[in-house]
């Protein structure tokens, strides 16, 4: 009969005396709040608690100062002891590493001392360490925010998890991270979050712990995450400490941050309002918890890197190609030089840039913009009709000649019609100007010299090359001069580029009136012995400072200086400029070899090896009484070959073509 009444007379005064210990604390950030700080936990400038930063190996506490009684032993003598119901709420927040895991979590924690001495951080989460742990001495409630999994076999084997522990790190209760909206299970992750709104509720009654976690912001789940019975009162001290631990472990750390916490003892915590707490910090982008995200960036990056790479490659393979092109003329491989360029250095082929006119085209002077180098570019209106690719070879051939005494070919370019060359720049000018020249006189031994060194370069078209180039246009205009009064000879090898445009070969003769050997009227078969003859006609030339063909058309400088030579009076062709000044044996032995070298007959004139033995002395000149070809016949001929040549043919070269009209003139009357 008593019992129900004492029971009931036993209700009633266990209500009031847990109204007797209602207590309760709201916290909105963290300024003003009875919190005690252990280990690395601070509270910042906005008022963020914060457990842990993003350090390997730390450990942060921060309880409410103040002891709890949670334990109603005041009947256990009567009663088993009682766990006080309580509820609480907070906002924590993770921020992991942007590369790499973080770790390891945070856990709200009921202890009997806010100290852990020599407590580890790492899964043991700051508050056992390996030999306490799951000691039933510690007297220690978690429930665990973790992040990272494969703590010893227990049952956390998911990283994103919440569980409930007693007096260690083995979970008694385990759940993934996750939330109930209308009845569906929503698994979300703790670290991606801005932050986490959790709810602890311990009914002392039924002994019923409930565990609520919802992504910030969202209204407060109607179904808990766990509901379980179980029983803490055998890990409860009566008096206990409320508050959080968190700890980051070696290579895994994260940011651990509490922005609110609300407490109530034997009631219900009150309620967090959103727009009071500090606004959650900011979360570090590329988190690690998106390998996709990262993969996908890095191989974006990598791609965009091999781009970069690729179009620097190829500027730079550019740049490099043209700069060795004006570098490296010495290696005698001219490559293609860009019109872009040749404009350029050209100021776009301005009038005041041009030097001369003449032998295929206009010559302009110009500075390469890349190396500040003076060249001479010959714009050659009309391209030779022959295929782009042949003719490239045959100028890429000619690029790699290289004597002294050429002008040598830098580059090429085609540009639409136009063909450009360009040379090596040569101040002096033409031989031609220099000795028709009024004001001006080469004395003998610049003469001397320049015409040596016009054969020099002969002979290494001739013979020291490896293959025989002829040059087909040897006259006194190509002939340019150097700071040094040395001979370049220029145009080498173009004249044949031309004649093949031509129809028929019979017919075409490279070259210009005066030196063109007579054969060639009639084969247009150009050889080393037509070259041979054109440098005969120059040492005349140069010798009388007379041009080969005279204006009137009467006068024909071979025929001049054989009927001197014959007359045994040769000195009296000799340049009236020298003023007497010069060796006699020198001017004898020039002007006996240019009657030599521009015999009728190819067969007897020499060679252009043996034409330089005898300018350079090494061999005496043969006795003229030996020339049998020297007969009468010769300047017959010489008129006759004159007159064979076809109107329209007979100057290839833009320098002469009057001269050559009235040659004709000559030949008919
Ligand atoms: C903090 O502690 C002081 C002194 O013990 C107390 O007066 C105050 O109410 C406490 N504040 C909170 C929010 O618990
Ligand atoms: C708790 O903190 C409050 C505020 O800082 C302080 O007034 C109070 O004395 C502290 N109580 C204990 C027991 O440390
Ligand atoms: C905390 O204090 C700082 C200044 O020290 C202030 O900027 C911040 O707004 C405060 N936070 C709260 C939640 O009161
Ligand atoms: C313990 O319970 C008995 C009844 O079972 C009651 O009479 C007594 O007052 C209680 N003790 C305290 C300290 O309240
Ligand atoms: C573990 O912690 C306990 C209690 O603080 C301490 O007595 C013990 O020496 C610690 N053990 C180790 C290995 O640090
Ligand atoms: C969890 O707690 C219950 C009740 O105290 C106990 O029976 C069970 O063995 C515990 N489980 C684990 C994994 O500790
Ligand atoms: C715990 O959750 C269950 C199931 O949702 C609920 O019935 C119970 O009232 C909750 N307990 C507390 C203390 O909120
Ligand atoms: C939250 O705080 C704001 C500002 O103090 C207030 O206007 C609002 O009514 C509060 N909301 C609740 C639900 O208490």
């Amino acid at each position: 009969m008593a019992p129900p009444k004492t029971l009931f007379v036993l209700l009633i005064f266990l209500i009031l005396l847990v109204s007797a210990t209602a207590f309760s604390f709201l916290f909105h950030g963290f300024n003003e709040s009875n919190i005690t700080l252990e280990g690395k936990a601070k509270i910042d400038n906005q008022g963020i608690l914060q457990l842990t930063g993003r350090k390997n190996n730390i450990v942060g506490h921060a309880f409410y100062n103040k002891s709890i009684i949670i334990l109603d032993k005041t009947n256990a003598s009567v009663l088993q002891p009682k766990v006080f119901s309580f509820s609480t709420c907070f906002v924590f927040s993770i921020v992991s590493p942007s590369s790499g895991p973080g770790g390891f979590g945070l856990a709200f924690t009921i202890a009997p001392s806010t100290q852990f001495p020599d407590a580890e951080g790492g899964h043991l989460l700051g508050l056992f360490n390996s030999s306490n742990d799951m000691s039933s001495s510690n007297h220690i409630l978690v429930v665990e925010f973790d992040t990272v999994n494969g703590y010893k076999d227990s049952a956390d084997t998911v990283g994103n998890h919440v569980g409930v522990n007693k007096n260690g790190m083995s979970s008694n209760i385990s759940e993934p991270a996750a939330y109930f909206e209308e009845g569906r299970k929503e698994e979300f992750n703790m670290e991606k979050a801005d932050a986490v709104c959790a709810w602890i509720e311990y009914d002392g009654e039924t002994e019923i712990l409930n565990v609520t976690i919802a992504p910030y912001l969202e209204p407060k789940p109607s179904k808990p995450l766990i509901s379980e019975a179980i029983d803490i009162k055998s890990v409860m001290e009566e008096s206990m400490f409320f508050g959080f631990s968190a700890s980051t472990g070696s290579r895994k750390a994260s940011s651990h941050y509490i922005l609110g916490w609300s407490f109530a003892l034997n009631g219900v915590s009150p309620p967090l309002n959103a727009s009071l707490l500090p606004k959650p910090p900011p979360k570090e982008k590329d988190s690690y918890y998106f390998p996709l995200v990262k993969v996908v960036i890095g191989i974006l990056s990598a791609l965009t890197f091999t781009l970069l790479c690729l179009l620097f490659c190829v500027t730079f393979y550019k740049r490099y190609m043209i700069f060795e092109t004006l570098e490296d003329w010495e290696r005698g491989c001219p490559h293609r030089l860009k019109y872009r360029d040749l404009h350029l250095a050209t100021k776009g082929f301005v009038e005041s840039q041009l030097i001369g006119v003449g032998g295929f085209g206009s010559v302009y002077k110009g500075v390469l913009p890349s190396t500040g180098t003076e060249v001479a570019v010959k714009r050659i209106m009309t391209s030779p009709a022959r295929g782009m690719r042949e003719f490239a070879a045959e100028i890429e051939s000619l690029g790699r000649l290289r004597h002294k005494n050429l002008v040598n070919l830098q580059g090429w370019c085609k540009h639409k019609n136009d063909l450009l060359l360009i040379y090596d720049y040569i101040p002096n000018g033409s031989l031609d100007s220099l000795l028709f020249n009024k004001n001006f006189a080469l004395d003998w031994d610049q003469r001397f010299k320049i015409l040596k060194g016009v054969a020099e370069g002969l002979l290494y078209l001739h013979e020291e090359w490896e293959q025989v180039v002829i040059h087909r246009d040897v006259k006194s205009s190509n002939i340019l001069i150097d700071g040094d009064f040395n001979a370049r000879l220029g145009d080498f090898g173009l004249a044949r580029l031309y004649s093949h445009d031509q129809v028929s070969h019979t017919t075409s003769v490279a070259g210009t009136i005066g030196y063109i050997a007579p054969e060639l009227t009639r084969t247009g078969k150009a050889s080393t012995s037509s070259d041979v003859y054109a440098f005969g006609v120059l040492l005349l030339e140069t010798v009388s400072g007379t041009r080969p063909v005279g204006s009137s058309g009467k006068f024909f400088l071979v025929d001049w200086v054989l009927e001197n030579c014959l007359l045994d009076q040769i000195l009296e062709v000799v340049d009236p400029k020298l003023d007497s000044v010069y060796d006699e044996e020198e001017v004898e032995l020039v002007l006996k070899l240019g009657l030599l070298c521009s015999q009728y007959k190819a067969d007897y004139r020499p060679s252009i090896k043996q034409v330089t033995r005898y300018l350079n002395i090494d061999d005496p000149l043969p006795d003229i009484s030996d020339w049998r070809h020297y007969d009468s016949q010769s300047t017959t001929t010489s008129l006759s070959f004159l007159e064979a040549m076809p109107t329209s043919k007979t100057s290839s070269s833009y320098s002469l073509p009057t001269r050559s009209t009235m040659s004709i003139e000559t030949g008919r009357s």
